[in-house]
């Protein structure tokens, strides 16, 4: 995958790593980058179109379906309320443009997906239930040529944590090492320098070699469909 001439949506794109990433998109030379925000969206570049777009929102992912002609890539921002069935539902509403495109679902999850940090456990719990959610949507679309990424990231530099004190990488390598990672073809991609240091450990795991597995059992019928 080359983000090169590719049409984009980013939902969450107003701040934090959502907006880093539409601009990360654009160095790339993304041909148009749909903007999926609940309020208003500051950029002039003639490529980037708001699209009003909360996940959490049948109507909204409707009407922002109707909307985007074409797409290749479809990048979801999840937050507590709307971690697991917002990317899902959104996911959904764009499959058939990106089943078009044989274009890509990237998903942005969290190293806490894999083991829970006890003090936040209802943000752990549905990245968890995120990742399980990439994982299989990722077998089920293999046979479709729509590819389906997990981004684990660590601790990036946004409103999300600006609480805690503890190291964090600035959001615009996040986004570098997030198309990287997609345009290397990665499933799993692990964008930041406290991500990277599991990465290795995580495909070569138990896990991982499970999910390999399970993703055998799909039929090719079923995954065609
Ligand atoms: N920062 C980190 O350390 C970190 C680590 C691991 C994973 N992540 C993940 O990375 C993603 C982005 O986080 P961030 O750090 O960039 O957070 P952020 O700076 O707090 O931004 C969150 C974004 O999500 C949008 N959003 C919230 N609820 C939404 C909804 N119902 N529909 C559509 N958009 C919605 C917000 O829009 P409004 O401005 O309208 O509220 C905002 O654009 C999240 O999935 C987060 O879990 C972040």
């Amino acid at each position: 995958m080359n983000i090169a001439n590719k049409s984009v949506l980013i939902t969450g794109a107003n701040r934090g790593i959502g907006r880093a990433l539409i601009n990360e998109a654009l160095i790339r030379g993304a041909r148009r980058v749909y903007g999926g925000v609940r309020g208003g969206l500051a950029i002039a570049d003639p490529r980037v179109t708001p699209v009003t777009l909360d996940v959490t929102s049948a109507a909204q992912i409707a009407r922002a379906a109707q909307e985007i002609e074409s797409l290749d890539v479809l990048l979801t921002e999840q937050h507590l309320a709307v971690n697991l069935y917002g990317p899902l539902n959104v996911t959904r509403a764009f499959l058939p443009l990106l089943r078009r495109s044989h274009g890509a679902v990237v998903n942005n999850l969290s190293v806490v997906a894999l083991a829970p940090v006890p003090v936040i456990p209802g943000y752990s719990i549905s990245k968890a239930a995120a990742l399980s959610m990439t994982q299989a949507l990722r077998a089920l679309l293999a046979g479709q040529s729509v590819s389906v990424h997990a981004v684990l990231l660590g601790p990036i530099d946004t409103d999300m944590n600006r609480g805690f004190d503890i190291p964090k990488a600035p959001p615009e390598l996040a986004a570098r090492g997030i198309f990287d990672g997609l345009e290397r073809g990665e499933e799993d991609i692990f964008p930041d320098p406290m991500s990277q240091s599991i990465a290795e450990s995580w495909r070569a795991g138990a896990a991982k070699a499970l999910e390999r597995q399970f993703a055998a059992f799909v039929p090719r019928s079923a995954a065609a469909a």
